[in-house]
């Protein structure tokens, strides 16, 4: 039978601190109710309600194309599901429950729970994990024989059920008709004053319907996020699970503890990555490449061989065997071509830069077109802004740019031009010319009065 998820992100997290309803902190880069979605998404569900109050729009956006129901006042899990009621009237089938702030959880798991929850026939599986410090956390109260009796919040919580390490992870699956049913039981009877979802259990079992729990085999997805040191260790988790999963592909990660690579990224056998390196989301690396130390990548695709140090990529594309950096800014709209040099304290923005082409040393090349084999002298800058506009200069194939040159765009060096070093360019150089641009050398002979 078809199953459907109910994600719970109406919560304001007030032991976050902070402005940002808690589903928008963002773990590895990503939101946490992004990273539920998508999860829930990958284990093949795909009519998802999404229960939003706190924050809703914002929340909201972060996961669009996704059914979502407001609950205005935030009286607990147990309320938030059963805002879903009436949009779920018709809903038949196993609902998986999840919660926006346990960022772990794989896709993998919500299917083996799916079919856990049915080979075991069950009214409700509930998703568990044994862990060594269980606080804050429902814990759940098992009979002599094993089975699941009820959840106990740590508020409600006895001492000796205080002891039990086993807890409730906020997942769930459960009959879809039979969870709306015995939601409409529970009361606000307890420490907190909330409708809480785990009642739903104890219902269930007192009226004889079979509760099966599935232990995680992964402990560490069941972190919940409340505030800011469980989101530094959900993010160093996923991290270090991002990192295995390149280096199980054949990327070589020299501390994958000092490497920050955002889910969705690709990267090809045989690179390898030095530490203090953030790949950031939509970004695809070649084979072979060395990435690092000190390299932040958004969105940027580099083809193989490709080396690459202290140097920040936004939105730009380098081709292969080409050399970034150190201290280089690629910044968006730029495409570099194979066999090229880009070096030190170079900034290249909105530019195409053709194959083997060397930009070695301090300039800045926005708006501008570079042909092949082009050399741009140290210290060169193209002036693409008059204060009003920007405007483009072009460089063709085989020009030579002496050093500590300004070309005031709109301009254009056609083929194999050459500029004098140290020239303001303001007039197109015709093709295989030199433009000298400066003003002439005057020597004044013996003008340095000097004794001796
Ligand atoms: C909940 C569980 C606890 C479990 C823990 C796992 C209950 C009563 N407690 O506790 O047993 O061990 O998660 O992490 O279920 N939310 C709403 N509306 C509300 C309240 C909460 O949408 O009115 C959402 C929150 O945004 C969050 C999730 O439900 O995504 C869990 O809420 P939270 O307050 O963090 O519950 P815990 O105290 O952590
Ligand atoms: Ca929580």
């Amino acid at each position: 039978m078809t199953a459907s998820a109910i994600i719970l992100a109406a919560g304001q997290g007030q032991r976050m601190k902070s402005e940002l309803p808690k589903p928008l902190h963002k773990v590895c880069g990503v939101p946490m109710v992004k990273l539920a979605a998508d999860s829930v998404r990958a284990a093949g569900i795909d009519r998802i309600y999404l229960v939003i109050g706190h924050g809703g729009e914002q929340v909201r956006q972060a996961v669009p194309g996704i059914n979502y129901v407001v609950q205005a006042e935030q009286l607990g899990t147990g309320h938030a599901v059963d805002q879903c009621r009436e949009m779920m009237a018709g809903v038949d089938g196993p609902v998986l429950v999840a919660c926006a702030d346990t960022p772990l959880f794989r896709a993998e798991t919500f299917k083996d729970v799916l079919t856990f929850h049915q080979e075991q026939k069950a009214a409700a599986a509930v998703v568990t994990a044994v862990v060594g410090d269980p606080g804050g956390y429902g814990r759940v109260i098992r009979n002599e024989a094993g089975h699941v009796q009820q959840i106990v919040e740590e508020r409600d919580a006895l001492p000796p059920q205080k002891q039990i390490k086993e807890i409730n992870t906020g997942t769930f699956c459960f009959d879809s008709r039979l969870l709306f049913q015995y939601l409409a039981e529970i009361t606000p009877d307890n420490a907190q004053g909330e409708y809480y979802l785990t009642d739903v259990i104890s219902g269930l079992v007192r009226d004889g319907h079979t509760v099966a729990a599935y232990a995680l085999p992964d402990p560490e997805e069941a972190l919940g996020v409340n505030d800011r040191i469980q989101l530094s260790q959900a993010e160093q988790l996923l991290r270090r699970r991002i990192c295995h999963r390149h280096m199980l592909n054949g990327v070589t990660i020299i501390n994958p503890e000092q490497t920050y690579v955002e889910p969705d990224c690709e990267i090809g056998n045989d690179t390898i990555i030095y530490p203090n390196t953030y790949i950031q989301k939509g970004t695809k690396i070649g084979a072979n490449c060395l990435v690092g130390p000190n390299v932040r990548l958004e969105a940027a695709e580099l083809a193989d061989h490709v080396i690459i140090e202290q140097a920040v990529v936004l939105q730009g594309r380098i081709g292969g065997h080409t050399t970034v950096g150190p201290f280089a800014y690629i910044r968006p709209g730029t495409v570099i071509g194979s066999h090229c040099r880009i070096g030190d304290f170079v900034e290249v923005k909105n530019s195409q830069v053709a194959d083997e082409s060397k930009i070695p040393h301090l300039s800045y090349i926005g708006d501008a077109i570079v042909g092949s084999r082009v050399n741009i002298g140290c210290g060169t800058i193209t002036c693409n802004y008059d204060g009003k506009q920007k405007h483009q200069t072009i460089i063709e194939d085989r020009c030579f740019i002496g050093s500590n040159s300004n070309l005031v765009a709109p301009v254009r060096l056609n083929k194999g031009a050459y500029v004098a070093a140290g020239s303001t360019v303001t007039e197109d150089v015709p093709e295989y010319s030199l433009a000298i641009a400066r003003a002439r050398q005057v020597n004044k002979e013996g003008w340095n009065k000097m004794e001796g």
